[in-house]
């Protein structure tokens, strides 16, 4: 196993063992502006308290669109942004406690918006702008939306549904002109430039609804992940000691704000620190990427396994064209990173990579490679100072070293769900292991304590980062006037860590064809969104199922991979 030692000198956090030993999350209010009896606002520890501390005019966000043009926003200007679109939200009726989503691409206006909401004690619905309307209408019924905030193009996507969304009161729209709107439809310009600008936070108890993240499981719809804004204490923290972020950092976190990295690394994280953030609108191009992080003299760069992956395969020749020795920490999440990858880092940056673990359910990062630790490359790291992370079977009972099992956690830290939008049964699985909270993930962990990622210990996929639900794709699919029945699993892939396959039965006198599984690709990806649709499809005459008719995806996934089949007992033509 290759090691690589650092000296760590002059980290944040610079001595591990101490730090566990001595760290308390009940001792570090120091940290975090709160109002009288303990009352808190996220938003607030984000933007306005910076005013008063000499940050009003520190450049919070550096705002690079499609075209490259770069607009710069300083602290002031977004507290004043804020307050406008918080009290116009309020004078359309939205109170503490209501849904409000936004649905934008990464602009400057989808983080006024967030700002905003958490101003007022509303919820927060992170969109992902590349969702098609079946993700949009799961979303808004299931959390009963008062308010969405898009924009021109996404809300033809919001129209194909609208008409069953009872709940929904208004449509802001960003760039759009008055005379297109329809009656629901008010500009998201004219609001605020009608708002006073005068401060608007609520002061609101520590476990106060925050954000509402559907994200998916095995079996059932996306699920509705609630966090609070006592949240911003672990925000904080972790991104002291993870990404290591110092008053003078520009940091450019990848992730789109529709995901829980995006939104809490992207905006909370950062800002509640004082740093300054990059949000580029743009997608993945190896060139374009370079090019920010030397314009832009990027310091902290937070990104995924599949970016790194597709940069090495651009190759240092890409590099070539820049200088990139702005960066001094680098950081990645969402799916094993391979040693492999870490070594071209190290060749590419001179840098490593440090891997960390966390998930939506969890609100903040629990293990990571710190920048004070040698790095074991595979390894996701250690449990941050404050946590305890171990490996269980099923019982609960904790493994020694070298035993794989269930990776949990024990509960407590600050950024923990808060609970499952209207589904206290879900909300109760997580714990239902001795107390313990339960990733749904397989690991091991060794004798220093670092831990190996080795799997889900259900079906949900896993691919470029992005959790997908089989069953989300698989009733997508079966929407289609063309399919009878359907089955999906994750297929390993080099670069994307997992592509969707689906296995599919086609109804009686359809025919298959190539054009038949482009229009089913298509359709999923209008659907769902772009990054679920099955890149795979093989057409099947019949699928694996139980005695009770549930198609068996474990035998799917075996055959695909030409592994064991494991008990088929429970197989109906057995
Ligand atoms: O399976 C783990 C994988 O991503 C899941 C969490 O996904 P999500 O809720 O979308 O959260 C994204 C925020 C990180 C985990 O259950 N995962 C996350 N980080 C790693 C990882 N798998 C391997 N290595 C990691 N560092």
């Amino acid at each position: 196993m290759q090691i690589i030692r650092k000296s760590g000198r002059g980290a944040n956090l610079e001595n591990y063992e101490l730090s566990c030993a001595t760290f308390d999350w009940n001792n570090c209010q120091g940290e975090i502006d709160y109002f009288t009896n303990s009352k808190i606002n996220a938003a607030f520890n984000a933007v306005d308290r910076h005013l008063q501390k000499g940050r009003a005019n520190k450049i919070a966000l550096y705002a690079i669109d499609e075209t490259g043009h770069l607009e710069k926003f300083t602290f002031q200007e977004i507290a004043n942004q804020s307050n406008k679109l918080a009290h116009a939200l309020r004078s359309l009726g939205v109170k503490s406690g209501d849904r409000v989503f936004v649905f934008l691409p990464r602009i400057p206006e989808l983080y006024v918006s967030t700002l905003a909401i958490a101003k007022l004690g509303a919820i927060v619905g992170p969109l992902f702008s590349a969702f098609g309307p079946d993700a949009l209408r799961d979303r808004l019924i299931d959390s009963e939306a008062k308010v969405i905030i898009t924009n021109k193009i996404l809300k033809a996507k919001l129209q194909e549904i609208q008409h069953g969304l009872k709940d929904l009161e208004h449509v802001i729209v960003v760039g759009d002109k008055d005379e297109d709107l329809k009656e629901s439809e008010i500009t998201y310009d004219k609001l605020i430039s009608q708002a006073p600008n005068d401060p608007i936070c609520e002061a609101l108890p520590l476990d106060h609804p925050l954000y509402l993240l559907y994200t998916s499981g095995t079996t059932g719809k996306p699920k509705g992940v609630l966090h609070a804004h006592g949240d911003i204490i672990g925000h904080h923290m972790t991104a002291q000691w993870v990404l290591d972020l110092k008053e003078d950092d520009i940091y450019w976190c990848t992730a789109d704000p529709g995901w829980v990295t995006g939104t809490v690394y992207g905006i909370f994280a950062p800002w509640s620190n004082g740093i300054s953030v990059v949000c580029y609108e743009g997608r993945f191009n190896a060139h374009e990427w370079y090019s920010l992080i030397d314009k832009l003299q990027i310091t902290v760069w937070y990104t995924a396994p599949t970016a790194l992956r597709m940069l090495m395969k651009a190759g240092v020749e890409a590099i070539n064209d820049f200088e990139l020795n702005s960066l001094r920490h680098i950081a990645s999440v969402g799916e094993p990173l391979n040693p492999e990858v870490i070594r071209w880092g190290m060749e590419a940056f001179d840098l490593p990579i440090h891997d960390n673990w966390w998930q939506t359910e969890t609100g903040m990062q629990l293990i990571a490679n710190l920048p004070c630790l040698p790095i074991k490359l595979g390894s996701m790291g250690k449990p941050l100072p404050g946590i305890y992370a171990s490996i269980v079977d099923d019982k609960g009972l904790e493994l020694p070293a070298h035993k794989l099992g269930k990776l949990v956690i024990k509960p407590g830290w600050p950024a923990m769900l808060k609970g499952i939008w209207r589904n206290e049964e879900k909300f109760q699985e997580y714990f239902k292991i001795a107390g313990w909270y339960t990733s749904g993930d397989n690991a091991w962990k060794d004798e220093d304590g670092y831990f190996w990622f080795v799997g889900r210990a259900d079906d949900v996929i896993n691919t470029s980062g992005h959790r997908v639900g089989p069953f989300e794709v698989e009733s997508a699919l079966l929407e289609h006037p063309a399919i009878a029945e359907v089955g999906v699993i994750g297929k390993p892939d080099k670069e994307r860590g997992e592509i969707i396959k689906a296995f599919v039965v086609l109804k009686n006198n359809v025919a298959a064809s190539d054009k038949l599984i482009a229009e089913l690709q298509n359709h999923t990806k209008n659907q769902l969104a772009a990054h679920a649709y099955p890149k795979e499809i093989e057409i099947k005459t019949s699928l694996p199922k139980t005695r009770s008719g549930k198609i068996m995806r474990r035998l799917l996934k075996a055959w695909e991979l030409g592994l064991p089949t494991g008990d088929i007992s429970a197989l109906e033509d057995e």
